[in-house]
């Protein structure tokens, strides 16, 4: 964990605890830098980005100090028993507990048909789906106690109008909004379960392989009635607001500026 000086503030033991998976930067670190605004003490996970997640935690712990730690783990933990075992044991050790779960990890890419393989299939399916069950799963028992929530990430495409030529991406997110509700049922009354189903929030790096080129940019941007990509802080101000609604669960509230209304399904725009 991060130290700060002790001259900063401290975080309360009695300060909420949130992890946000695949939080260094983006939307994940939106998300944390809302709660720790809220008084919450906040996990950030990454895995390549432990340089981003640092300077982060560095930043926070500033504002109150013991308030932000790091955990870095390739989510592929999920598909062994005794690393998902080391990964939930550092989580809870870190403060002790946890009350809010945020599954935000995920990677995104095209997979048109003719060149999927199993490769694109595991990883696209580990981040966008399994490893969101496993975590929910593994850290059950913590977040009852508390009784907590889990939030997912999900995607305005994840029913009925999919992503033209990212039909796994798609298919990954359509089983963790499936998730989201059965989970809700299933962990109810103790454990609240919801999403939050970005339009386009923010575009992928340029530089990234998850890049889009500029017409399909403009051609997204196009189709979004209030005309513009929406901002990270406001996915994260929907993912707080599920933390305190104590009614609500197994709802996904979609952010998107109005997208879904005009996506014809099976079309980008
Ligand atoms: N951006 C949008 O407009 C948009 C639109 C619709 C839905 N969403 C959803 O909203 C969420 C956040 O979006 P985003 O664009 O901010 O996400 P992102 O930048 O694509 O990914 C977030 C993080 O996921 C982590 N990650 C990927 N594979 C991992 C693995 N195997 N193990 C551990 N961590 C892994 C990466 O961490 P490291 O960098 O540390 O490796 C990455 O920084 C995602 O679930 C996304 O599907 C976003």
């Amino acid at each position: 964990m991060n130290q700060a000086p002790h001259t900063m503030p401290s975080a309360s033991h009695h300060s909420p605890v949130m992890l946000v998976t695949g939080s260094a930067k983006r939307i994940g670190a939106a998300i944390v830098r809302a709660a720790h605004h809220k008084g919450y003490r906040v996990i950030i996970h990454c895995h390549h980005s432990e340089q981003q997640a640092k300077e982060l935690a560095t930043e926070l712990n500033h504002i109150r100090a013991n308030s932000a730690a790091v955990v870095v783990a390739d989510l592929t933990i999920v598909n062994d028993s005794a690393a998902l075992h080391v990964f939930v044991k550092d989580i809870i050790e870190t403060f002790g507990q946890l009350d809010v779960l945020v599954h935000n990890a995920s990677r995104f890419y095209p997979s048109p048909l003719g060149n999927i393989d199993h490769a694109q299939w595991d990883e696209l399916f580990l981040t966008n789906a399994k490893a969101p069950l496993f975590l929910s799963q593994a850290l059950s028992p913590y977040l009852k106690k508390q009784r907590g929530c889990i939030i997912s990430l999900l995607d305005i495409h994840a029913h009925d109008r999919p992503f033209s030529h990212y039909t796994v991406y798609n298919m990954a997110k359509a089983a963790h909004r499936m998730m989201v509700q059965s989970l809700a049922l299933e962990m109810a009354p103790d454990i609240r379960v919801n999403g939050v189903a970005p339009g386009v929030n923010v575009l992928p790096d340029s530089a990234s392989d998850q890049a889009i080129d500029d017409k399909q940019q403009k051609s997204i941007i196009d189709a979004i009635p209030l005309q513009r990509v929406g901002r990270p802080d406001e996915i994260a101000h929907s993912v707080l607001y599920l933390v305190q609604a104590k009614y609500i669960t197994g709802e996904i509230i979609t952010v998107d500026g109005g997208r879904s209304l005009t996506l014809a399904g099976g079309h980008i725009s």
